[in-house]
């Protein structure tokens, strides 16, 4: 699987299902690179599973900046994602692509910001720019303290078609990319038949094109915080916090180190 956007948009014409996780460093990024999985998002998702914050409203694009250019100078296959932080680009699509410069120089292929059919002006500027956009739609996480907390989205007739109608005016803007976070699963499955560009779903079925998760909950290194649609595939936090046990124990006992 190449790296290019012309390669995803071809998986989708191709009916091929794509994978991405989030990477904020190298470690996760070798390791998903190794696993073959096709893209890596570096989050804004960054400042409540590293930083431990309650949301992601405190994360920065100086921040933002600095793990976009971790990632993506650590992997050469996987495509590389980067989200525009809250407060970074809602004021105007100037300051939009000013922001967007930052992370694309820093070596994402694409960014990826929130909000619906307000964004649309927006992502008509960038993308005739020349700045590659995924549009995030349903809970979109910076909009928490309006929605009331991390909720479910579209669950209402009116709230579908409005979510259906953002996504069709995103990709007619110019957006190249669609993650649908936390909506009903037909819903998802019938935004991505009817748009021409890729869909990523989290939360939102199995019938996008793609699926993207945190890699702390695939990993089980957070236990207790991963959100309920997410899948752990390893006791992550069980095998290091054993790990980390057995080296302390050596050390207390004097078997490691070794003389
Ligand atoms: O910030 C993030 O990690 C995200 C994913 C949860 C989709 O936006």
């Amino acid at each position: 699987m190449s790296r290019s956007l012309a390669a995803w948009d071809k998986a989708k014409r191709e009916g091929r299902k794509l994978t991405m996780v989030t990477a904020y460093d190298v470690t996760a990024a070798r390791l998903a690179e190794a696993a073959g999985i096709d893209a890596l998002l570096i989050g804004d998702s960054l400042g409540m599973v590293v930083g431990g914050e309650a949301d992601t409203l405190r994360v920065t694009l100086d921040q933002m900046e600095y793990h976009t250019g971790i990632v993506a100078r650590t992997v050469t296959k996987p495509l590389v994602m980067a989200d525009l932080p809250f407060g970074s680009f809602e004021e105007s699509p100037a300051q939009a692509f000013a922001a967007c410069a930052r992370l694309l120089k820093a070596g994402a292929q694409i960014v990826k910001l929130e909000g619906g059919a307000t964004m649309v002006e927006t992502i008509a500027f960038l993308s005739r720019r020349a700045v590659p956009v995924c549009a995030h739609i349903g809970l979109t996480p910076q909009h928490v303290r309006q929605i009331g907390g991390f909720k479910r989205q579209g669950k209402t007739p009116e709230a579908a078609a409005q979510l259906l109608e953002d996504a069709l005016a995103l990709a007619d803007a110019g957006a190249r990319m669609l993650l649908m976070e936390a909506i009903p699963s037909e819903l998802a499955a019938e935004i991505t038949a009817k748009l021409p560009i890729p869909t990523i779903g989290i939360g939102a079925g199995p019938g996008t094109n793609a699926q993207v998760l945190v890699l702390h909950d695939v990993l089980g290194l957070n236990p207790g915080n991963a959100p309920s649609f997410a899948k752990t595939y390893l006791d992550g936090a069980g095998l290091i916090t054993k790990a980390l046990a057995e080296y302390a124990r050596e050390v207390r006992e004097g078997v490691f180190p070794a003389k």
